[in-house]
């Protein structure tokens, strides 16, 4: 069967809707027909400070856990911790060495994430980031990589670097496809809504975590911004707002757009915003009921990421030793 890969950074107490619908939802659908490995990708947490270990330690958990809550089904998929398969830190060594300087710099996410501090004030970490990305990928020769739109570049720097080394090395990689769905490839801001919802930049009413109080998440739907037109239509250019709960409300229903913008026409933005908050509140109370009840044992979590991680270990252990000979290091012993 076909592999796919994917991973999500335990930064937070809890995923958010842009988290669920552009990545997390479709790794749901590959279960049946491909090999899946997704992980919690803790070394990539720490490229921006992480004051805390235990907090770290407690939110791979937690991640894990709402990845099984929303139906990722540890039997099918391997899903495990990143830090647990050193041959990432390993194969991303590898990679920096074929990676160029300005290649590196030309990733926008380092630009918008050191933004704030300064690059002065950045790791050297979080300048790498994507080539770590590149690393996690390959070590696993796999044929999707479903992520959101902001991962898209780091998609093609992986490419990049992939069809370096098999140049350079003769063929050891499978050049990943990204797996982006245009529907939900960037949710956005429900305070500002021209912007991706995102937890290191959204204000809180903009950002709705799927582990919040279900009547958190109602209101923020409630006030999230719209325009003064009051016509439910999809048109991200004029109405930004608009069209971003029509992405979600089509995502969680699976109702077509088209649909709604009929169903909600002359209605104004009152019964469609109430509605849009029922529809979320029944998706988050069962989900946020789950993900509780798989915390209450730790134990079996961890035995679950640990066995992901020993699945995950046979396949990229031999990537890794594959790589290591053809670079020239000495074989093992
Ligand atoms: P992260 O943890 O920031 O986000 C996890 C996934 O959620 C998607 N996403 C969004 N999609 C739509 N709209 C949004 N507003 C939104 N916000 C986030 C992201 O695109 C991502 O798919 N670098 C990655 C983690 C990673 C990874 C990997 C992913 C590390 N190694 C290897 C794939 C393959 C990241 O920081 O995602």
């Amino acid at each position: 069967r076909p592999r796919v890969l994917s991973g999500i950074q335990p930064t937070s107490d809890s995923f958010h809707f842009g988290n669920y619908l552009g990545a997390t939802r479709q790794w749901l659908g590959f279960q049946d027909e491909f090999e899946p490995f997704f992980f919690l990708a803790d070394l990539h947490a720490i490229t921006v400070e992480q004051p805390d270990p235990k907090v770290l330690r407690k939110r791979s958990l937690v991640s894990a856990a709402q990845l099984f809550a929303m139906g990722i089904d540890p039997e099918r998929s391997a899903v495990f911790i990143q830090s647990q398969v050193p041959e990432h830190a390993q194969l991303g060594w590898v990679l920096q060495c074929l990676t160029g300087f300005g290649e590196a710099r030309r990733m926008t996410q380092f630009k918008d994430k050191s933004a704030k501090g300064g690059e002065g004030a950045s790791s050297v970490g979080l300048f790498t980031y994507p080539i770590l990305q590149a690393a996690d990928i390959l070590l696993y020769r796999p044929q999707y990589v479903p992520v959101g739109e902001d991962q898209r570049q780091h998609l093609e720097l992986t490419r990049d670097l992939a069809q370096r080394f098999n140049t350079r090395y003769k063929k050891a990689f499978r050049l990943p496809e990204p797996y982006i769905l245009k529907e939900t490839a960037k949710i956005n801001d429900l305070q500002a809504p021209e912007k991706k919802m995102s937890k290191s930049s959204s204000t809180p009413g903009g950002i709705i975590f799927l582990l919040d109080e279900p009547s958190v998440s109602a209101k923020k739907i409630k006030s999230a911004v719209t325009d003064s037109e009051a016509e439910v239509r999809f048109d991200e250019e004029h109405k930004p707002g608009v069209s971003n709960l029509l992405s979600i409300y089509s995502a969680l229903t699976g109702d077509t757009i088209e649909d709604l913008e009929k169903k909600y026409a002359g209605q104004g933005y009152g019964s469609f915003k109430g509605d849009l908050a029922d529809v979320v509140v029944d998706f988050v109370t069962p989900f946020r009921a789950r993900t509780l009840e798989l915390l209450e044992d730790e134990a079996h979590l961890m035995a679950l990421l640990e066995s992901g991680a020993e699945r995950a270990r046979a396949v990229a252990s031999k990537t890794l030793a594959d790589v290591y000979e053809r670079v020239g290091f000495a074989a093992p012993f």
